[in-house]
């Protein structure tokens, strides 16, 4: 169990924190912010070391610009006004920090927080370039990373930053999210059901096998079923599935077979020929879909029997939508398990769900407010489960 050292721990009186974040938020076509959770999330640390007389340096990524320098559409000019509204300040954006004649004094003597734009402007950031590392931790006294979805990157922000600093900890939103991990799978109530979706096994191989050790039941809905029907010899018409993967669904069916693990795939499909251009959809048996269709989203048995087991369960992981949500006629599978883990949570049982699709389709409904923890990781709550460390937070480790 990974534990890490928090910010709790340290005085901050007088002090610079450098702050890690994560605020690669999704952003509309004019570049409004859709979903602030990630800010509303990640703004608690900072908070914590304003009220402890401390200043803040923010540094996030947004999006996955080219690395050579500006772009608008990428830019953290899209998300400074809703900082300056929660912290109620005038907050100034830095760019070009990464330049021999920069200095940050001036702005710190004036602001208590200053936010520099997109890390990954610059090439460095990703390449884990030890002289960028210096120059951003040239700007503060302690580091703190804050930025759970991005702890599965080794960026000059999140690892090499750490061998140039004097103090360095984790945020309070980090810690959050490694302890509601690690309740989940070294102090869980039975039965244990992990529901898993989206379109591929390779994204999942390790989550899964992590998961047979621990778990009851595991809910496999979305693309990546048909790799393990298409394995069992169905047939699954047009439906897209991992050709190269047909042999660790095998092995995994295999290995949860031999822990008594029931792996539940669907019974049946919503299918249709095309997700944009939809002629009629028709419900097919998940192991005989038509040559020309392709399942879109799980069918009413599927639903049944998926909620029936998610309501007896006493615990809960979601990862993955078990359809085409963003498509009206794809999403009923996907919201019925979120409206199912919410009722379930009502009434008694601890879910954590996390992805930007699953966590999407929780918000849509307002299922957010009963599910016990929302992770802010995609990627990094994935690889955390998998292997239990993060590359960014072992060097942080207790
Ligand atoms: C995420 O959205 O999962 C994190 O912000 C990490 O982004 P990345 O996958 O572009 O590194």
């Amino acid at each position: 169990m990974l534990e890490c050292k928090s910010l709790v721990d340290i005085n901050f009186k007088d002090k610079v924190a450098i702050v890690r974040v994560d605020f690669n938020v999704p952003l509309k076509n004019n570049l409004k912010i859709s979903d602030t959770t990630r800010i509303d999330n990640g703004v608690k640390s900072i908070k914590y070391v304003l009220k402890n007389k401390g200043k803040c340096v923010i540094m996030s990524h947004l999006g996955r610009p080219k690395g050579k320098g500006y772009e608008k559409k990428f830019s953290l000019e899209n998300i400074i006004s809703y900082l300056e509204k929660i912290f109620k300040i005038k907050i100034p954006l830095i760019r070009n920090y990464y330049s021999y004649d920069f200095s940050i004094e001036k702005y710190l003597e004036k602001n208590d927080i200053i936010l520099l734009e997109n890390l990954r402007f610059y090439p460095e950031e990703k390449s884990n370039n030890k002289n960028f590392a210096k120059t951003l931790a040239s700007f503060a006294d302690v580091y703190i990373n804050d930025a759970f979805g991005t702890c599965h990157r080794s960026h000059a922000s999140t690892n090499s930053i750490i061998n140039h600093i004097k103090e360095s900890c984790v945020g309070l939103l980090v810690d959050k999210e490694l302890k509601n991990i690690n309740q989940l799978f070294y102090n869980n109530n039975p039965p244990f059901t992990a529901i898993l979706g989206g379109s591929k096994v390779s994204d999942k191989i390790g989550v899964i096998e992590k998961l047979i050790k621990v778990v009851d039941n595991i809910l496999i809905g979305g693309a990546m079923a048909n790799t393990f029907i298409r394995y069992l010899g169905g047939n699954i018409g047009n439906s897209i599935y991992e050709k190269d993967k047909l042999g660790i669904a095998g092995k995994l069916l295999n290995q949860a077979k031999e822990k008594k693990v029931n792996i539940l795939l669907p019974i049946d499909f919503v299918c249709s020929n095309s997700i944009n251009k939809i002629d009629k959809t028709i419900i097919s048996n998940s192991f005989s879909v038509p040559a020309k269709l392709s399942g879109y989203d799980i069918g009413d048995e599927t639903i049944k029997s998926f909620t029936s087991i998610i309501a007896k369960s006493k615990t809960i992981i979601w990862n993955g939508p078990l359809g085409v949500f963003e498509v009206n006629e794809f999403s009923e599978g996907t919201f019925k398990v979120a409206d199912a883990i919410s009722k379930s949570t009502i009434n008694g049982a601890y879910s954590l769900v996390g992805g930007g699709d699953s966590v999407a389709a929780i918000n849509k409904n307002n299922n957010y407010k009963n599910i016990s923890f929302i992770s802010t990781g995609g990627g990094a709550l994935l690889e955390y489960i998998a292997k239990g460390s993060l590359p960014s937070l072992k060097l942080l480790k207790l």
